[in-house]
């Protein structure tokens, strides 16, 4: 599993170690299905249960335990910083809203970085499904410890693409769904899963070919950026010079589609 290019800086360590967190952090969270969840709202359309905060707290202190120079960014406890060591980050449960309701589409995300903005691990657990991705920078991407890659769909007509409204900023829905129709008049089909993680490994193991959100958060896609690269994918911002870590507007695809779905959201997005 392309364990050899990891051998020299404990990254191996890091991803075995990431793996389990994630799997514990899954009991964890199946453990709490259907009891009491603690909902709150942080803001429109976003509500936090008690059980994020406690799959955060499993997993951060299960990594600080085992590198505690190690410093972290998770969505619900914020950031342990000035650290020697790299930095985790966490999304304990991506998708709440899926969680909250029964749906099975939420995963737990754990990125690993050495340099700012530049994750070398990826982990993405789906619990309920039993569906760990996972990538290590050079050595490939994962699903259930097999390898993976992107869709070979090259002719945008036979693509399937990802919808993700702007559920949480309703001033960009007029747009968004101009945007919308004319990728959907245009391609196969298109489907909503609630989870950016789970969606970009959705195209990482070529279950899907593209997915374009606004205003996602760091925490959000870290994970499955690097898993996404390593099986062929291809991500950026919306438009160039635009710093994806800082607007969140994030268009994914298995390469071979990028330029094209670059100019839909370019035709409509930026020029309106
Ligand atoms: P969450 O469940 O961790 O809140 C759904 O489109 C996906 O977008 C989920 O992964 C959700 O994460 C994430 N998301 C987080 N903040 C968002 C925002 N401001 N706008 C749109 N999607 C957001
Ligand atoms: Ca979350």
């Amino acid at each position: 599993m392309g364990r050899e290019v990891l051998s020299d800086n404990n990254l191996l360590f890091r991803l075995d170690s990431a793996i389990a967190a994630a799997r514990g952090a899954g009991v964890l969270i199946l453990d709490r299905e259907g009891t009491g969840l603690g909902i709150e709202s942080k803001g429109l359309n976003d509500i936090v249960t008690e059980v994020d905060g406690e799959s955060e707290r499993y997993i951060v202190d299960y990594l600080s335990s085992r590198f505690p120079d190690d410093n972290f960014l998770g969505e619900e406890n914020g950031e342990i910083s000035g650290r020697s060591g790299g930095r985790w980050i966490i999304d304990p449960i991506d998708g709440t809203e899926n969680f909250s309701r029964g749906i099975p589409n939420y995963t737990i995300s754990i990125g690993y970085e050495v340099l700012p903005g530049k994750p070398v691990i990826g982990v993405v657990y789906n619990p309920k499904q039993d569906e760990m991705f996972h990538a290590v920078k050079g050595g490939g991407a994962f699903l259930n410890y097999r390898p993976v890659k992107v869709s070979e769909i090259a002719d945008p007509a036979d693509s399937l693409t990802i919808v993700a409204p702007p559920f949480r900023s309703h001033d960009k829905a007029g747009i968004y769904f101009k945007l919308l129709e004319s990728v959907f008049l245009k391609t196969r089909d298109v489907r909503r899963f609630g989870s950016a993680a789970q969606d970009l490994c959705y195209i990482a193991c070529g279950r899907m070919d593209a997915f374009f959100e606004l205003g996602l958060k760091y925490y959000d896609i870290a994970a499955g950026l690097i898993i996404l690269s390593e099986a062929g994918g291809c991500y950026s911002s919306f438009t160039e010079g635009e710093d994806l870590l800082e607007s969140g507007n994030i268009v994914a695809t298995n390469g071979l589609l990028h330029q094209w779905y670059k100019k839909q959201i370019n035709d409509i997005i930026v020029k309106n």
